[in-house]
């Protein structure tokens, strides 16, 4: 496969979410060393690159999105030698390798923040971050009225009287931005990283590392991972303009290595003008496309956000990125088993309805056909390859995301979309690691998803997310352009280069142009060669 620089603008870049991909000592946390053994799997499905969530030393608090120490593995994971043998194993099989970079704050562990606490108010120390006085006589009330993303006041007192920024969980204490050593520090632990050979960082909450001066009173709750900000002018904490020049320095020390190594954004902007600013030429390469996730299952939808998206993208010269599924959403073959319109869900429990689970894979691998078929970029998420549900009835008592106790119990939250993945069905833990051990359950049912029961089975999601990829380099659709085709109402189609892509939304069937040859389908066409409802087809003109 050829490798250019600029492999990253049609790559197929895959998360691997460490917890939950494959166990190899059998404590029920999955591991370094086990991601290294199944790499080859990743390399035979066919895509190009791994992003991993985060391995670094954490009391895991928020799944190791709270760090300890960026310089380092945490021990549940494996240590550093093992990082090195994963990211060379992974070149070896010619994929390019993305780690998660966690820059708005830090764990309340982190060596940094254990010295904040220790030291007075107004000392260096307590300037890597954002204490604040309290308002009122006596201080009691917080500096201002933000709220956490997981939900509760942004604030909390230390019994010294100060209080100190956390936008997520308590135990994620805010860095201050405007400090400059805490800018050099993020620059010298890219570097770290990039000396050991990374291909690049998914920069995390990088829409909100720099919080109006003032930190002017903002009541409405913060929603980033509800759901895209409304737009309109930015809430104080998120999108401020002195973001981009954080960038501006990554990227030039990114350019000083050799083989494209790139930045991703995790910025919940909106619109999509305001979040090509983080792909401008000498910025980010990438950001999420959470607003192609967050359409609804229709027709003129996906059209408007596709050609929002390629229009914004292309104004500042970068490709464009597709998804349909992470870590912090309902997983879409889930997603889209409820009614066309539902709101999106911040976790299900098995007290709440419950989704169609046939019409939502059904719709899952007709939307991933669609995605896939798209100039840029895609990121497909862990177990999607297996058509993976959300586990919407795990018991509450076990759930371990923040957001769920910090809601008070409103929100389930993301354990549902985290579930370790099956492998073999006829296995202890269905063959995520030696021993029956899942640090969340497995449900009964996922022995039908394992890996062994899909692999040369024709129909499978497993064999259609593998034939796609195939086809979907074969004709080099990341690198194509798309061009609108007239089909009825109620079907969407574009073309690019030579594979027309269709997808149908509604009760009548839709015939293809004549001549067309069908190279795959998410289901199979009627007994006349049409395109039945909520099914994508991919054929040649
Ligand atoms: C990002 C991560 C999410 C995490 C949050 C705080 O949104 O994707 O998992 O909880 O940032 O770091």
């Amino acid at each position: 496969m050829p490798r250019t620089d600029a492999w990253w603008r049609d790559a197929v870049i895959y998360q691997v979410y460490p917890r939950s991909f494959a166990d190899s000592d059998g404590d029920g946390m999955g591991d370094l060393p086990g991601i290294t053994g199944r790499l080859p799997h990743l390399r035979e499905l066919g895509v190009d690159a791994v992003w991993l969530s985060p391995f670094y030393p954490s009391p895991q608090h928020d799944a190791g999105y709270d760090v300890a120490d960026y310089r380092g593995v945490d021990p549940r994971f494996g240590d550093l030698g093992d990082a090195d043998k994963l990211i060379a194993e992974a070149h070896q099989l010619g994929l390019k390798v993305i780690v998660d970079l966690v820059p708005n704050h830090t764990s309340d562990e982190h060596e940094w923040f254990r010295a904040a606490l220790a030291a007075a108010p107004g000392s260096p120390e307590r300037e890597r971050y954002i204490f604040r006085d309290g308002r009122g006589a006596d201080g009691s009330e917080p500096p201002n009225s933000w709220q956490s993303v997981f939900g509760g006041r942004a604030w909390e007192r230390l019994p010294d009287g100060q209080w100190y920024l956390h936008l997520f969980d308590v135990s994620q204490p805010d860095l201050n931005w405007s400090n400059p050593e805490v800018r050099a520090e993020f620059l010298d632990v890219l570097r770290f990283w990039l000396g050991r050979g990374v291909d690049g960082f998914r920069v995390d909450v990088a829409h909100g590392l720099v919080k109006d001066g003032d930190l002017t009173d903002w009541t409405q709750p913060s929603v980033i991972l509800g759901g895209l900000e409304p737009a309109g002018p930015p809430p104080p904490m998120w999108d401020q303009e002195g973001v981009h020049e954080i960038y501006r320095s990554w990227r030039e020390v990114l350019d000083g290595y050799e083989g494209g190594r790139i930045l991703v954004a995790e910025a919940w902007v909106q619109p999509a003008e305001r979040l090509a600013r983080y792909v401008r030429p000498d910025e980010m390469h990438q950001a999420f496309n959470f607003e192609y996730l967050d359409a609804a299952w229709s027709g003129p939808a996906l059209r408007a956000v596709i050609d929002k998206n390629l229009a914004a993208n292309d104004a500042v010269g970068a490709t464009t990125t597709w998804v349909l599924s992470n870590h912090d959403v309902v997983r879409h073959a889930t997603r889209l088993g409820y009614p066309v319109g539902t709101p999106r869900q911040h976790g299900i429990g098995a007290g709440d309805p419950q989704p169609d689970a046939a019409l939502g894979l059904r719709r899952a691998r007709a939307a991933t056909l669609q995605m896939l078929g798209l100039p840029g970029s895609a990121y497909l998420y862990q177990g999607e390859e297996l058509g993976l549900p959300e586990h919407t009835t795990m018991p509450d008592d076990v759930r371990q995301d923040p957001a769920w106790e910090r809601s008070g119990h409103a929100e389930r939250g993301r354990d549902g979309c985290r579930v370790p993945l099956p492998w073999e069905a006829d296995a202890p833990s269905y063959g995520f690691g030696p021993t029956d051990a899942s640090w969340l359950p497995q449900p009964a049912a996922w022995s039908e998803y394992a890996l062994d029961r899909q692999q040369g089975v024709a129909g499978s999601t497993w064999e259609l997310y593998h034939a796609a990829l195939g086809l979907r380099r074969g004709h080099g659709l990341g690198a194509g352009a798309l061009t609108w085709q007239d089909v009825p109402a109620g079907a969407l189609a574009f073309r690019n280069g030579d594979v027309l892509v269709l997808t149908n939304f509604e009760a009548a069937p839709v015939a293809l142009p004549a001549g067309a040859r069908v190279l795959l389908s998410s289901e199979p066409l009627d007994d006349d060669g049409r395109v039945p409802v909520d099914v994508t087809v991919w054929a040649a003109l």
